[in-house]
């Protein structure tokens, strides 16, 4: 192990993603305890910067999910007070959080990602944008997904299977952003890919030559075929995980080369999680999105591809540790 360390673990705070941080920050705190590490639990509000400014930690370990901690914010708040930190830099956050942002620059570099159109409230309000509505419909086709730019654990996420339903999902997707996506539905198989920094058990078929080593890719499989409730299937797990996915394997290379694409295009640093489809009826690959803080709770794509790939929970810990000072 590395030299031991007072580490800060932030959780918490007050996204919408709240409890499932709690739950990976306790996580952490419990595996870097167990390396030896000194380690504090901060759960994240007002008294964030005073906090960290009065017990001068060596090193912040961001486990928030989605707001302030995903976004960006609290990452530049911790360069301005010259605090080491684990994960991605402000602007790899902002790039991976707003889905609108990551999809074009996606695009623009010729990685699949599903057709979309993006839609803000003022635009509608200002711009006259529901007159848009029919063509996006016409060139998407139904079913469709609605959900917002900014969102996380499916939030959010809603499918509208004709054009009645589509107002519904639109209002649904607005309560959580001011902006929203519309995007082509994939009828296909769910997976994730994680990378992680760093070049230890590199999978023959998963490594490249740079810093970043794509993890075994991971399908969630949903336990009943209700592919329009995303929310409550995130909420009470009718989700299993299997991992290594069984795939053919040039798809998995070809899944493990997308996300680790991803990763430097989008300018991640120390892990990420890349979510993508795999089309049923083409066979093609659709990336998603890029997490820059995953779920780190034992149950989660994380830790269980990590462990599939031989690294335990406290050499997963450690190892992102270890990004907050390779920057
Ligand atoms: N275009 C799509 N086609 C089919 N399923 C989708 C699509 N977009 C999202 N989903 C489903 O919703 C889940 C959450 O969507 P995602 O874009 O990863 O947002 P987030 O995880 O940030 O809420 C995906 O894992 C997938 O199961
Ligand atoms: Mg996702």
């Amino acid at each position: 192990m590395s030299e031991a360390k007072k580490v800060a673990v932030l959780k918490g705070g007050r996204s919408l993603e709240r409890t499932v941080s709690l739950r990976s920050g306790a996580q952490v705190q419990d595996g870097l305890q167990r390396l030896g590490h000194e380690v504090v639990g901060i759960d994240v509000g007002a008294e964030l910067v005073p906090a960290l400014l009065a017990d001068r930690p060596d090193v912040a370990f961001i486990a928030l999910h989605g707001r302030d901690g995903e976004d960006g914010t609290v990452q530049g708040l911790l360069e301005a007070i010259a605090l080491p930190y684990t994960g991605s830099g402000p602007a790899a956050c902002m790039r991976c959080t707003d889905k609108v942002l990551a999809k074009h620059l996606m695009r623009e570099a010729g990685i699949p990602t599903p057709d979309f159109h993006a839609l803000r409230e003022t635009s509608i309000k200002e711009l006259g944008a529901a007159a848009a509505l029919p063509g996006m419909e016409g060139s998407l086709g139904f079913p469709l997904v609605v959900k917002p730019a900014k969102g996380g654990s499916a939030l959010g996420v809603k499918f509208a299977r004709t054009s009645e339903e589509l107002p519904g999902s639109l209002v649904g997707a607005f309560s959580y952003d001011r902006t929203i996506l519309l995007e082509r539905y994939v009828k296909g198989r769910d997976l994730a890919v994680s990378v992680i920094d760093g070049e230890r058990s590199v999978p023959p078929d998963g490594s490249t030559p740079g810093r970043a080593t794509a993890l075994p890719v991971l399908e969630a499989v949903p336990r009943e075929e209700d592919f329009y409730d995303y929310e409550s299937r995130y909420e009470i797990g009718m989700t299993t995980f299997v991992c290594p996915a069984e795939l053919a394997p040039d798809t998995t290379a070809r899944a493990q080369e997308l996300a680790l694409r991803v990763y430097e295009l989008l300018g991640c640093h120390g892990v990420a999680r890349i979510d993508l489809m795999l089309e049923q009826d083409s066979g093609e690959l659709w990336v998603l999105e890029a997490n820059v803080v995953p779920g780190l709770t034992e149950t989660s794509l994380l830790p269980q591809a990590a462990d599939a790939a031989g690294i335990g929970f406290e050499e997963l810990a450690e190892r992102i540790l270890a990004s907050a000072f390779t920057r």
